[in-house]
């Protein structure tokens, strides 16, 4: 059974996509106008967000464990995201913030899922537990084709010299990729309610218009 129909946390959004598809920035430029609203805003990512999410990042994304199973990167990742849920992005939630998540659960699934080949069935039981139940009430993915974002992706890793120490996914071929792409615009299409998708080859001005069109009009603001 899937988990897709519980009713997600509204003021919980988060952004996907694949490598290069610009969520960072987007990220930044839709928290600068929340607050600008008024409204107060967490902004976090997975892998990563607390302290010892941070240094699970660097050993997911760096390149020094080749040998790092599916299953192992996919329990590392499970681990991040628990300790992200109850030390930061629960709080906030009661607290009555806006939290933007780049990324969160649906890149497990498209990563280690889709990607890896692991079995789906225990990607979400994996999701489940490791979110405990908490699921965004919106979720942008930004949508580009594979070679546009992993030349962009490449590219700012080698400009700010992080290849090695963040360029595990990105070293991955082109195939998987596709996988990943595809395993997004699936979810998007069996999630309609939850998911908006927005075509990020465009220049960054018109895709920051859309994103924040997407999130007043779900947040009313
Ligand atoms: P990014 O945050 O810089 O886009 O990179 C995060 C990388 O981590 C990206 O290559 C995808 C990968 N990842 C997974 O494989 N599974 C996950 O559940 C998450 C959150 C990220």
């Amino acid at each position: 059974m899937r988990s897709r129909a519980r009713e997600g946390f509204p003021t919980f959004i988060t952004l996907e996509g694949i490598e290069g598809s610009g969520k960072t920035t987007q990220i930044r430029n839709l928290s600068r106008e929340l607050r600008g609203l008024g409204l107060s805003v967490l902004e976090t990512r997975e892998p990563g967000g607390t302290r010892l999410g941070e240094a699970i990042r660097s050993l997911v994304l760096g390149t020094d464990f080749q040998e790092m199973t599916p299953l192992a990167e996919l329990l590392l990742i499970g681990a991040c995201r628990a300790q992200h849920v109850h030390e930061l992005i629960r709080p906030a939630l009661e607290m009555g913030k806006v939290v933007l998540c780049d990324r969160f659960s649906d890149a497990t699934l498209a990563y280690q899922g889709y990607g890896r080949g692991l079995s789906l069935e225990e990607v979400r039981k994996v999701n489940e537990i490791s979110s405990c139940g908490l699921a965004p009430g919106l979720t942008i993915l930004l949508d580009c084709p594979v070679e546009l974002g992993l030349n962009r992706s490449r590219g700012r890793l080698m400009r700010e010299g992080k290849s090695k120490s963040e360029g595990r996914f990105e070293s991955l071929d082109t195939a998987f990729h596709e996988r990943v792409r595809e395993a997004y615009l699936r979810m998007a299409r069996e999630d309609e309610r939850r998911f908006r998708v927005i075509d990020a080859s465009r220049p960054l001005e018109l895709v920051s218009e859309d994103v924040l069109n997407c999130v007043r009009q779900h947040l009313g603001v």
